[in-house]
């Protein structure tokens, strides 16, 4: 069935995607979708596997940019950037990334570091890389991590609140069966729910991931259900997006996780246009 809506969160060849632009402009085309948002990962100053290279970020801004002129009458072509927010280094309002021109940017919490600046590592990663980074930025206290990520995602929404939130509860990504803490547990939602008020008040757009199952990575949404049952009622702007890294997957899951929205309340959700940000029906 086709999509109404519009996927801002696409991955290219140019980070840690496959496919060209053009691969998935086309995918968006055949799968009746209205619009297309790019959203390759800034640069980091220092060796990942996922982030953009330096030497890439010119051919991706230059070949999304042609592509945009070149499907202009048949797909509404949006450039971005998924910018990490990582304090004393980088940010999504970083002047890098407020020079770059772009139509929008998703922040996103991916390094979880005990204090300002010290060793990377993502909390999205493979699961040994998060016993690592748990072992020896926190000393095993998976809770003071836990809140450590939130308080994260929380600065970021106070302090350079981005257009869109990425994946706001990715810290849950390797918690499959409960294996490191319970979503239940009173200080988890207590750290969730203070990150969720910041987002609220900030303006930014919240995220419904769908990546978790297109990728069959934690299997589920981010963010869970209590929280976008909260962020209803906080009555924060979500948009449903697919994380996509290969053209055919930028509609992943679309239709549960509209579904889900409308059951939970939600009659719209918002949606970058050529006209501007705009309340998209349900
Ligand atoms: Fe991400």
């Amino acid at each position: 069935m086709a999509s109404s809506f519009g996927n801002y969160h696409t991955h290219t060849r140019h980070c840690d995607g496959q496919g060209e632009p053009r691969e998935f402009a086309e995918a968006a085309l055949r799968k009746g979708m209205p619009r297309l948002g790019f959203s390759g990962h800034n640069v980091v100053p220092f060796p990942t596997d996922w982030t953009m290279p330096r030497e890439n970020l010119e051919s991706y801004l230059r070949d999304v940019r042609e592509l945009k002129r070149r499907y202009q009458d048949r797909l509404e072509v949006f450039l971005g950037i998924e910018a990490d927010y990582l304090p004393d280094i980088t940010s999504p309002s970083h002047p890098r990334i407020r020079g770059l021109g772009l139509d929008f940017v998703i922040g996103s919490v991916h390094f979880v570091t005990p204090t300002a600046g010290a060793h990377a590592w993502t909390v999205d990663g493979p699961l040994e890389e998060l016993e690592a980074g748990l072992k020896d930025g926190f000393s095993g206290d998976v809770r003071a991590l836990v809140e450590r990520y939130y308080r994260l995602i929380a600065e970021m929404a106070t302090t350079t609140p981005p257009d869109i939130i990425g994946h706001f509860d990715i810290v849950t990504k390797n918690n499959r069966d409960n294996r490191f803490f319970s979503e239940e547990a009173p200080w988890y939602r207590a750290a969730a729910r203070e990150a969720l008020e910041a987002v609220a008040r900030s303006g930014s757009v919240l995220e419904i991931n769908t990546g978790g199952i297109v990728r069959n990575t934690s299997g589920i949404l981010h963010p869970s259900e209590w929280i976008l049952s909260e962020a209803r009622k906080m009555g924060a702007p979500v948009m449903v997006n697919a994380d996509a890294h290969r053209p055919d997957d930028i509609d992943g899951h679309f239709s549960e996780a509209v579904a889900l929205l409308r059951s939970l309340g939600f009659r719209a959700q918002r949606q970058l246009t050529s006209r501007g940000w705009v309340e998209a029906a349900l």
